[in-house]
Parts: C-alpha cells; sequence; structure tokens
C-alpha cells in the first residue's frame, strides 16, 4: 500500500479506513517469553504458510484511540482497560499474556512515535490504534502454535458511519454472532470474520448495520458487529443489554458511569427483550469506532421494532452523554481518576 504523509491529510473528511502512519510497535513471544519489543517502521508481516493465524485463526486484537485535547495534549482512553480485555482474550484463546504495563507502555510509545498523524483538537478526527496478537510460528494439527507476535498500529480515523450523526437503520439479523458459552466476551478475530457476510447482506438489503439477538432463544437483544447497545426509557433510565455473550465495550461502561455520576441518570444493566424495544425513546450504539451513534430504525423482517421518539437524529440524552464523554476525552470537562493517560 502507498504510504501517505499524515502532514497532507484532510482532517474533516476522514472515514474510518486504514491509512499507513510511519511507525509501529512490534514484540515477538519465542521460547516461552516476550522479547523487549521496539518502535519499527516496516508495516509488513512475513509469516510461515503455516502460521497458526492462517491455519486457526487464533488471534485477537485491541481498540483505542489517542486524542489531542483542547488544550493542545496529546491523551489516550483508558488504555489499561484495553491491556485487561486482551488478558482475557488471551487467556480463552490459548496464548501469551502480554502483560497491562507493557501493553500501556506500549500504547504511550507507539503514540509518541506518531504524534504528527494524531488530528488537531476539533477536528473530529482521532489517531485509532490497533494492538493485536498472533500466532506466527507453524501449526498442523489443532493446537496453540509457540510463537506470537504482538503489534500496535495507529491509524488517523473519522466517524465509523458515513454521515457522521445521523441517525442509523439496522435489521435485526438472522444470523448470529456469539454461541452460548463461546467467543462473544471477548475480542477474537474470528468473531468478526463470522460477522462479515451478516454484514455485506446487511449493506446489500440498505441498512446500516445488524443488531444480533441471544442465539439461544434468539429474544433477547445482545449488539452488533462492533457495538454494544444503550438505551434511554421515557423517564430518561439508561439501560444497556446484560449478556455474557457480548463483548464488554469499556466505551459502554464509561457511558453507565457518565450517566450516573456526571448527569444524575438512572442506570440498569439487564436483559433486553427485543419486544419492548418500542417503548424506548432513544437508542444508541456504543464503542470506540462507533462513540455514541444515535440509532433511527431497527427493522425485523419488515416490522418496525424500534423507532426513535426524537424529532433530532441524535436524541437529547444520548446527546448529554456523547457531549459528556467526549468533553472528558478532549480535556474540557475534568475526567474520573486514572481515564485519562497523558501522552505528551
Ligand atoms: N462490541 C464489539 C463486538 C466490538 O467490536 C466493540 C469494539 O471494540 C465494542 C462492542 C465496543 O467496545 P469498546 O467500547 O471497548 O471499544
Ligand atoms: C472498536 O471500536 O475499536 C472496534 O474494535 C470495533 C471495530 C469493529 C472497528
Amino acid at each position: 500500500m502507498e504510504k501517505i504523509m499524515t502532514k497532507n491529510i484532510d482532517w474533516s473528511n476522514l472515514g474510518f479506513g486504514y491509512i499507513q502512519t510511519d511507525f509501529r510497535y512490534v514484540s515477538n513471544f519465542k521460547n516461552g517469553s516476550w522479547d523487549d519489543g521496539n518502535i519499527t517502521t516496516d508495516a509488513t508481516v512475513t509469516l510461515s504458510e503455516s502460521a497458526g493465524v492462517l491455519q486457526y485463526a487464533q488471534t485477537c486484537f485491541e481498540g483505542l484511540k489517542a486524542y489531542r485535547t483542547v488544550d493542545n495534549k496529546v491523551v489516550c482512553f483508558r488504555p489499561d482497560m484495553n491491556a485487561k480485555r486482551m488478558i482475557d482474550t488471551c487467556k480463552r484463546l490459548e496464548m501469551p499474556i502480554f502483560a497491562e504495563d507493557r501493553f500501556v507502555d506500549a500504547v504511550v510509545k507507539t503514540v509518541k512515535a506518531n504524534l504528527e498523524s494524531v488530528p488537531p483538537y476539533g477536528s473530529g478526527a482521532t489517531l485509532y490504534l490497533r494492538p493485536y496478537m498472533f500466532a506466527s510460528s507453524a501449526v498442523i494439527g489443532v493446537k496453540p502454535a509457540e510463537e506470537y507476535q504482538f503489534r500496535i498500529f495507529a491509524t488517523p480515523v473519522g466517524p465509523y458511519f458515513k454521515g457522521g450523526a445521523k441517525a442509523i437503520t439496522l435489521r435485526v439479523s438472522d444470523f448470529d454472532r456469539a454461541a452460548p458459552r463461546g467467543t462473544g466476551h471477548i475480542k477474537a478475530g474470528l468473531n468478526y470474520a463470522m460477522s462479515l457476510h451478516a454484514i455485506v447482506d446487511a449493506h446489500k438489503q440498505g441498512y446500516d448495520e445488524n443488531m444480533y439477538l441471544d442465539s439461544e432463544t434468539r429474544t433477547k437483544v445482545e449488539e452488533t458487529g462492533g457495538a454494544n447497545f444503550i438505551f434511554v426509557t421515557k423517564d430518561n433510565k439508561v439501560i444497556t443489554p446484560k449478556s455474557n455473550t457480548i463483548l464488554p465495550s469499556i466505551t459502554r461502561r464509561s457511558l453507565m458511569y457518565v450517566a450516573e455520576h456526571y448527569l444524575g441518570l438512572k442506570t440498569e444493566e439487564r436483559e433486553v427483550a427485543l419486544t419492548e424495544l418500542n417503548e424506548f425513546k432513544e437508542c444508541a450504539l456504543c464503542g470506540t469506532a462507533a462513540v455514541l451513534t444515535p440509532v433511527g430504525k431497527v427493522i425485523d423482517h419488515g416490522k418496525e421494532a424500534f423507532v426513535s421518539k426524537s424529532s433530532e437524529p441524535m436524541g437529547e440524552i444520548t446527546k448529554k452523554l456523547y457531549d459528556t464523554l467526549t468533553g472528558i476525552q478532549m480535556g474540557k470537562i475534568e475526567a474520573p481518576e486514572n481515564w485519562i493517560k497523558v501522552i505528551e
């Protein structure tokens, strides 16, 4: 891929795509331990044809962002939480753990090396960081590999959904995303591979994304392919689906805290039935990439399972949550302790 000079980027018109930046972090796991790791300019990976990642999809990832704040600092949002989630993921996938302090240090090094690629404050863009790990040594019997690589690259991004703050339309998917006692709660690459057909099909049918239901009963709301849900009741309570087959979103956990402690709203994490969606007044997707994207409609086989009750694309409570969370991330609102990692 041709390298794009980041200084020539039109920050305000970025979508959510890969733009190669100058530096990335790499560490290798061999003979039972991780090496010291380093920053490199080499954006390519060379692997055995039988590498575990290529044969049995032994790979996982994380996603977080670096922001330029109102006072021109560069910060990351809760990188320790991504480190912890990757540890949980690695345990489930029989991959070696990359320690929390090393993960955070690698994030800091990657951002520091790519400071010129951190979009300016107010541009609407951020620097997306993609930590990931994969099995690099050869396997042919079905078993965990012996060698692994951990990397972090950085890429400037704009909104995940085209059209920015426009409310999106979802369909209830006939495909499942995660099985009970499977891998839905971790960030395994395989979860995303199996969602691709559903996403392509949803787009062909004119929808922005899929709403997945629990695969056991197909009556309860889970999440989308890349974000959790929040709902707002008519009396302004913020509800999020409880399930052990969805990814524990750091954005969602942060929003629930913000709702309660900054906005004085009641919150609840509980099972959410597909049939009750129309009782809610607002619905939004939350995640690092999605931030807080308002949902206008959810269509279940032609029926309107949810219609937003707001006349604006973003409902009133969703907007307050969005402004408070992004205000914290951009240094305009004081953050709870340990939420902001200052890089520079
Ligand atoms: N759910 C899925 C399936 C995701 O891929 C993501 C993105 O990481 C999320 C939810 C949101 O998680 P977070 O807020 O930690 O980015
Ligand atoms: C993120 O929000 O960081 C994710 O990993 C979602 C991804 C599907 C883009």
